[in-house]
């Protein structure tokens, strides 16, 4: 179960969203820097379609944790000489995977099958927007991985209130390690360049807002809002 008994179903009544009695808003676990990050909260219409899919929610988000370890070590691969990115990224990629083995343990114990899930045009959309040589492009990344670990950690807060307690304790352990993560690749894409790249992250957290608030087709962990 994702939603705790007795809640509100969300999809017969449109705004009945009503937090479970256990739990800690959310809100308040989210670093103060990524409140400041983010130009848009996730809408609350986001909220109810998750809620109408917990499975969805939970296979795309194993998706999600895998495509995280596999872009650290992609990073790993290119950036041989960067040693704050290695042992940043290799360290990321080990938490990811292992958020991955958490949430394909979550799905077993609850009869989640695991199927193959198109991916949400959120990255892509994003990474549209990459510049295409060095040091350039991998500010670009650093800025985006930056964001997806942002806005799966404000995901994940907005989400714990409604949540049972196994799920709720467990989404409250990634906060913790998304807002680390989130900070760590800020941290690398500063350290790429001494001039300063405060328009260019403008650019990405403009373009990151619009696919969250926009209508979008299917939902995903990273959708828009239902169209
Ligand atoms: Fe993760
Ligand atoms: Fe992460």
């Amino acid at each position: 179960m994702l939603i705790q008994p007795g809640m509100s179903q969300p999809s017969t009544h449109a705004n009945a969203l009503q937090a479970a009695d256990h739990a800690v808003k959310g809100d308040d676990l989210l670093p103060e820097s990524l409140h400041r990050f983010l130009a848009c909260a996730t809408p609350e219409a986001w909220l109810q379609w998750a809620l109408e899919n917990p499975e969805t929610l939970l296979i795309d988000h194993a998706q999600c944790e895998k495509k995280a370890a596999s872009t650290a070590m992609s990073l790993l691969y290119r950036y041989v000489d960067q040693p704050l990115l290695l042992s940043k990224m290799s360290q990321l990629a080990r938490e990811e995977l292992l958020h991955f083995e958490q949430v394909v343990g979550l799905m077993e114990a609850r009869g989640v099958a695991y199927q193959h899930l198109t991916a949400s045009r959120y990255a892509e959309g994003l990474r549209r927007h990459l510049r295409s040589n060095d040091p350039e492009r991998l500010i670009d990344v650093l800025i985006i991985g930056a964001l997806i670990e942002a806005r799966s950690c404000e995901r994940f807060a907005c989400l714990i209130p409604y949540l049972d307690e196994e799920l709720a304790k467990f989404y409250r352990t990634l906060v913790k390690s998304e807002g680390r993560h989130f900070e760590d690749y800020l941290l690398l894409a500063r350290q790429q360049t001494s001039d300063s790249i405060d328009e260019r992250i403008a650019f990405f957290v403009a373009r990151e807002a619009e696919l969250i608030t926009s209508p979008d087709t299917a939902f995903r962990f990273h959708s828009g809002v239902p169209a």
